[in-house]
């Protein structure tokens, strides 16, 4: 196992190439699915996760072709995704353990077999997250479910119908979507999540053929057809990567242009939660040059909420800068019951945290001290290394196997830009 090791206190200067979104990545790769021709997608971030599920694709019977598009850091991978028949229905337990999003082939084997028995996801480091608003859908648009030896088997030929969502969910939006594209029937979603990855979704399956209206609004309607196609898609820049990214600069000093296209389109909600903090952002032809525009960092009040709202998938790294603001901020959770762990580790190197159920009051501190920390998931993980980047001595970050599943090419990017940052044979931890 391997550590990330970082000297913290240097500037970063320079332009950051922002990967392919790894949650735009996982659900389109599972609409290849849904065509017996190829989909070919562009712009596929090389991570743990996208290996996962192309496991797990390959053993339903997918020919999976990477071509070697990888041009270098942040450029990127191509896929060509080919199911002429598929060739099992089941999800197995240790595939969809090791990846929540391998729920989201329930929805495309379904739709083209009459048929899906996907293991149960069970527990996760930030709470219980449960599949209900999937399977409820699933039943409104004329699926059977049945619960058995923790899997479920959904079943039958889906007619379409109204599915009223009662909490937006991101997964459970982009299950229905897929599967209702190949309905005998008209699907209407209500209360469907807004999120971009959604959005890039619906236009892919759209470009494979699929008739969806009220694209980027939370009333999706789908006219089912007989078949999809083939199509090629290139897969939205990552918006928590690159929010991530900023939040590295207002910690360090320093100025950097996040390459993506669309970006800051995509991280509506960051931006203006980072502009309250002092972060200022000028919009150029390849993307967004973010930097500090006030001497400190300033506190701030953040609500975590879905889209437009600001990300819970940035909420961590939110609040590992908060730890350096002038006065006090104030966090509060509303998506995840427990996705505050990165608070023990903070408060390791110096942090001045107090968390009261769902809320977290943070206290700015003149400066962190480097310590070695772990972390229990992806994002608690980026807050770490983002306060490693920040503090006075060595961090050294255990368990990156949780860093590998969302951030492509972390260390090769920050070092290009002035960080002192290193992956290590890691002690056994
Ligand atoms: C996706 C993202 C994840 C992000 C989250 C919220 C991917 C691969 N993952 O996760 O990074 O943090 O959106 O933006 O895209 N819920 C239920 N029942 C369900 C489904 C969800 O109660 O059937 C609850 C969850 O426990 C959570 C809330 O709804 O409290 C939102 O979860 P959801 O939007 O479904 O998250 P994911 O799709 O799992």
């Amino acid at each position: 196992m391997e550590k990330i090791v970082i000297e913290g206190g240097h500037r970063l200067e320079g332009q950051l190439p922002i990967s392919g979104a790894k949650n735009a990545a996982l659900p389109l790769m599972c609409a290849g699915l849904l065509t017996k021709d190829g989909l070919t997608l562009h712009n596929l971030p090389a991570l743990a996760d996208i290996k996962t599920l192309s496991s797990l694709l390959t053993e339903l019977g997918s020919d999976i072709q990477y071509s070697g598009e990888n041009k270098g850091i942040g450029q990127g991978q191509a896929v060509t995704i080919a199911v002429d028949h598929i060739t099992s229905t089941t999800a197995p337990y240790d595939m969809v353990r090791k990846m929540r999003a391998s729920i989201l082939v329930l929805g495309p084997l379904l739709a083209r077999e009459g048929e899906a028995i996907v293991s149960l996801p069970g527990g996760c480091a930030i709470g219980n997250r449960p599949i209900d608003l999937h399977l409820k859908a699933f039943e409104d648009i004329g699926a059977t479910i049945e619960l058995k030896d923790g899997y479920v088997r959904a079943s039958g030929k889906l007619t379409g119908g109204t599915v009223h969502f009662p909490t937006v969910s991101v997964g459970a939006t982009e299950n229905i979507l897929m599967a209702a594209c190949l309905a005998d029937g008209t699907t209407l979603i209500e209360n469907a999540a807004k999120e971009p990855e959604i959005t890039d979704l619906a236009h892919c399956l759209v470009a494979m053929g699929a008739k969806i209206s009220g694209i980027g609004t939370s009333h999706l309607e789908v006219i089912g057809v007989p078949a999809l196609h083939g199509a090629e898609y290139s897969v939205m820049p990552d918006r928590i990567e690159a929010g991530s990214y900023a939040i590295a600069v207002a910690m360090t000093g320093g100025e950097l242009e996040l390459i993506g296209k669309g970006l800051p389109h995509v991280l509506t909600g960051t931006l203006g939660i980072l502009r309250q903090a002092g972060l200022a952002f000028t919009e150029t032809d390849r993307g967004l040059i973010a930097k500090l525009a006030t001497d400190k960092i300033i506190g701030i009040n953040a609500v975590t909420q879905p889209y437009p709202g600001f990300p819970t998938d940035m909420q961590a790294q939110l609040m590992a800068m908060m730890t350096l603001c002038d006065g006090a901020s104030v966090i509060t959770e509303t998506i995840f019951e427990n996705r505050f762990m990165h608070v023990p580790e903070l408060c390791r190197m110096g942090a001045d945290i107090m968390v009261n159920g769902s809320t977290a009051t943070i206290r700015g501190i003149g400066g962190l001290l480097g310590a070695p920390v772990m972390a229990t998931d992806l994002r608690a993980s980026m807050s770490l290394v983002l306060a490693g980047l920040a503090a006075e001595g060595i961090t050294e970050v255990n368990r990156i196997y949780h860093l590998d599943r969302g951030y492509e090419h972390l260390v090769q990017k920050l070092s290009a830009c002035g960080a002192k940052i290193s992956r290590e044979k890691a002690d056994n931890m």
